[in-house]
């Protein structure tokens, strides 16, 4: 859904260059209707200070430190823990704002002990979580630890489910600055991913102690159901690998259009200070090249990503330290204004992204992903600016001059980019607009087409609004359909019902033109993609011979709907799909 306008040089803009004429300087974020049971529970009863400070207070710039899954997975101990805050001293980078230090799965014994607290594993943690969270801290470095909200970690260690309060009490006991909070095996617990993680902020809240809460949950959309109003940050990916093609997903499915409809031009508007889209940690100094690791870097500065470095800091190169510590750089992730940078050019991998700084400047990043090298070219327009602008070269230090008009970044190689600083101080420059909330959200009495509203999330081929997956017209048992979605099995879609919509209907059948043998199963989904409890409706199997089935449950209260089209290749869909609100 990319719409190109030709600017005569030979460039061609996206779609928010197009809208940047009507710019606004309004706060990025969307706070949207959000009605967790547990939000609503916080609020009532329990220290007011720690509430207000656990929404107000933590992770006002995107949380930076390190993190031992990327470098060691499971693979840690105590030595290598304290080596780690060791270098993380002496090679300056506390100093350059890597403050947090997370200690990722595998640090715990496999059994509870009799009192029911989790306990660290004895040979690897000899000394204990305490004794060690204490060194860190001695070292001006804050501490975090790794749990998970299921019965078990990713590796098969005990989870935090149905021990929410006395785990969080612990933690808070250890002096546990930041949880990383991960979702395996959490969708048997029952409850939908906004409770859950709900659930941990009313107890992280209780201990009284002030904890960053970082939400693991995949690709899982926390942004959709109101994730600000719980955690700190959130993560938009699975995780990520030491190579580019997994570097350039990740930002993807923060900064392109992964997880969303293209419309919103990434996650951008859902981000802020306190609550951050987190495409997963660093791999910097676990990449091929440095020019592959500045790129990383760079790509997650102007995205305003956390940066939780994830190479071992005991034996890093000279180059990795100075590109992890490029102040600069650094400077633009840290930007109080807390805009997350956003695409501004896209020209089939070669991209130009845009974040506009709280002093007037704004930071730009010209990218070179593919592997013939390139001149790319931003025009002042684009990031709305004219005549004359200063620029600067963040990585090399240095000021470039004035450019009329546009800069060229020259003879970019694959992975090469430059980053800029572009402007003078003065009033901060206008964002594009934010989609506003009826466009994506129900919010009309009546009947609401679902296609006339954009997704929110998916996962899978994104569906064919209004006609069938391969753009024809829907027509099923010899109707025909205007309104619906053609999907190709699996696909999954989810739509911000706000907790408005009554009821949900819809036709769905296998399309006419899907010979195949294949079975698919039509399902309707209460937030999360997975899990028993969820499930709403489910067409059973239906195979090309199956006649359409009519839809017509009920849905309300429900913040978020997820369409599934569960199997292999086909064509279905979802014709007619609405919601209706009683008048
Ligand atoms: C998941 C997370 C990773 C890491 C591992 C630990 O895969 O996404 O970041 O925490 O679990 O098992």
């Amino acid at each position: 859904m990319k719409i190109w306008v030709l600017l005569g040089i030979g460039i061609r803009a996206v779609l928010p260059v197009v809208l940047s004429v009507c710019m606004c300087s309004c706060s990025p974020q969307n706070r949207v209707h959000l009605d967790t049971g547990a939000n609503a529970r916080i609020g009532s009863g329990q220290d007011a200070s720690a509430l207000h400070i656990y929404e107000n207070e933590l992770a006002r710039t995107p949380p930076m430190g390190w993190n031992s899954w990327n470098a060691f997975h499971g693979d840690i101990d105590e030595q290598k823990i304290r080596g780690i805050a060791d270098a993380m001293v002496a090679l300056g980078m506390r100093d350059a704002g890597y403050t947090y230090l997370v200690i990722d799965d595998g640090w715990m014994a496999d059994k509870r002990n009799s009192e029911g607290k989790l306990v660290a594993d004895p040979n690897k943690f000899p000394s204990g979580i305490k004794a060690l969270s204490d060194y860190i801290h001695g070292k001006g470095l804050k501490f975090g630890l790794y749990q998970d909200r299921g019965h078990s970690t990713c590796m098969r260690l005990p989870g935090s489910f149905g021990h929410e309060q006395v785990d969080m009490d612990t933690f808070a006991a250890w002096g546990v600055d930041y949880i990383k909070l991960d979702s395996c095996y959490a969708e048997i617990n029952g409850r939908k991913s906004s409770d859950d993680f709900g659930v941990f902020k009313e107890c992280i809240v209780k201990t009284g102690r002030p904890m960053v809460l970082s939400m693991a949950n995949y690709t899982d959309p926390s942004w959709a159901w109101g994730g600000q109003e719980i955690g700190h940050l959130w993560r938009t990916s699975f995780d990520i690998r030491p190579r580019m093609s997994s570097v350039y997903y990740c930002a993807d499915t923060s900064a392109g259009d992964r997880i969303i409809h293209p419309a919103f031009n990434g996650l951008w508007q859902f981000a802020g200070p306190g609550h951050w889209n987190d495409p997963d940690m660093l791999q910097v100094g676990n990449l091929k090249t440095d020019i592959e690791n500045k790129a990383h870097f760079s790509l997650w500065c102007i995205l305003a990503a956390p940066l939780m470095a994830g190479n071992d800091f005991r034996g890093m190169s000279e180059t990795a330290r100075n590109i992890l510590t490029a102040e600069e750089l650094i400077t633009v992730n840290q930007d109080p204004r807390g805009i997350q940078g956003y695409k501004v050019y896209d020209d089939d991998g070669r991209e130009i992204y845009n974040k506009p700084l709280h002093d007037g400047t704004t930071a730009v990043l010209l990218l070179n992903k593919n592997s013939e090298p390139a001149n790319i070219t931003i025009t002042w327009d684009m990031i709305g600016l004219s005549g004359r602008q200063k620029v600067r070269d963040l990585w090399r230090r240095k000021d470039l001059g004035r450019y009329s008009g546009s800069f060229t970044a020259e003879n970019l190689p694959q992975h090469g980019h430059m980053l800029l600083k572009v402007g003078s101080r003065g009033k901060p420059l206008a964002t594009p607009d934010p989609v506003p909330l009826e466009q994506y959200a129900v919010t009309q009495e009546g009947a609401t087409f679902l296609s006339d509203l954009y997704y929110i999330w998916k996962r899978g081929e994104a569906p064919r609004y209004d006609k069938s997956f391969d753009g024809k017209t829907i027509v099923m048992n010899g109707t025909i359909y205007d309104k619906g979605f053609g999907c190709k099995a699996t696909s999954k879609i989810m739509f911000k019902l706000n907790g408005y919509a009554e009821r949900f209907k819809a036709v769905v059948a296998l399309d006419p033109s899907y010979q195949g043998n294949e079975a698919v199963n039509f399902r309707v989904r209460n937030e999360d993609p997975i899990g028993p409890d969820s499930l709403l409706y489910d067409s059973g199997k239906m195979t090309k011979d199956t006649p359409a089935k009519v839809i017509d449950i009920d849905v309300r209260g429900i913040d978020c709907l997820i369409l599934t089209l569960q199997g292999k290749e086909a064509l279905g869909n979802w014709a007619d799909a609405q919601v209706v609100v009683s008048n």
